[in-house]
């Protein structure tokens, strides 16, 4: 059986420090004058990415190369796709060039666990499937809370996070949920209620969470405030009156931040609508993580495919 990296659900929270620690370790390799291991020589990995992405491909592109694996990225246009092939067709043509491992993102829910299933001999990473999950962004968002709170001298243990904005179509929410939910974290969900409806909550049964449709509220005490994007494309046009009006009720400013927040960090997966989610003196600001966090994708990314390509192959199927 082929090891997967598809999503936080079915990880353990051991599974879950270990890639932490592991991609901590890697951090190093990108502030080297020469920023190149060994580790994956003679491997070959495929970046299939099939929606939108500018940070989540250069970094696995970026974190492939790091570790001396041959990596090649396939957009849709430009590709078979546009001609009309199916996924699977493309993904086992991709698969009969023997890759180690395929990174897929797609916009449909489930698409790289469809693909798990199907293919042979190829590992499969989850970069990003519809609404469902984004889980190297939860490593790489967790990797960079576990540094901050070591620089603070601080536990990384029973925090708590708000979630803001576009919950109900935002892929990264869920996995940051189920991450926050591992290491036993208090999660609080602030947004609109047409974007966070009442019974999202009940699908995370295991998680300590609540539900606010006031800012403030929110992420009143909060450790981490993470704002989400407004995901427009997901939404079409019934969810909110306006991006203004959102952003009247949601905007996280520095002023609000801190009068209920004081010593929170503020995250944000990007691409960021300024002065829509989140102010620019909030995104350029002290306490934000943002440029960490792009930084850390890289080690992120990195301890995930050294895991997949140098793993016993008979293990579990979700690393
Ligand atoms: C996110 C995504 O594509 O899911 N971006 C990213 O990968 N950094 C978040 C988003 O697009 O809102």
């Amino acid at each position: 059986m082929i090891n997967h990296f598809l999503g936080i659900k079915g990880l353990s929270k051991e599974n879950f420090l270990s890639l932490l620690t592991n991609a901590q370790n890697f951090v190093e390799v990108s502030d080297r004058d020469l920023k190149k291991v060994p580790a994956l020589r003679g491997k070959t990995i495929i970046n299939l990415f099939l929606e939108a992405s500018t940070r989540t491909r250069s970094s696995f592109e970026i974190a492939g190369k790091r570790l001396s694996a041959d990596t090649i990225n396939i957009s849709a246009s430009g590709s078979s796709i546009e001609k009309g092939e199916t996924l699977l067709d493309t993904a086992k043509n991709l698969e009969a060039m023997r890759p180690d491992i395929l990174v897929i993102r797609h916009k449909a829910s489930g698409a790289p666990h469809f693909l798990a299933k199907q293919l042979k001999y190829t590992a499969v990473v989850n970069a990003g499937d519809g609404m469902n999950e984004h889980p190297t962004q939860s490593l790489l968002d967790f990797l960079s809370l576990k540094q901050t709170f070591e620089a603070r001298k601080q536990s990384f243990e029973k925090r708590t996070i708000a979630i803001v904005g576009d919950v109900f179509h935002s892929r990264v929410a869920r996995s940051n949920i189920l991450a926050a939910s591992l290491l036993g974290w208090k999660i609080k969900l602030v947004g609109p209620r047409t974007l966070l409806p009442f019974e999202f909550a009940q699908a995370f049964q295991q998680a300590d969470i609540s539900i606010d449709h006031h800012l403030v509220k929110g992420i009143e005490g909060a450790d981490v405030v993470y704002c989400l994007r407004m995901q427009t494309e997901r939404q079409g046009n019934y969810f909110v009156p306006s991006l203004l009006e959102y952003s009247r009720d949601f905007c996280i400013s520095e002023r609000i931040l801190a009068k209920y927040a004081p010593d929170a960090v503020v995250m944000h997966p990007g691409p960021i609508n300024r002065g829509c989610e989140i102010s620019s003196e909030v995104v350029d600001g002290p306490r934000s993580l943002v440029v960490n966090q792009v930084t850390n994708g890289v080690a992120a990314r990195m301890a995930v495919l050294f895991s997949l390509a140098t793993r016993q192959k008979e293990e579990n199927t979700n690393l």
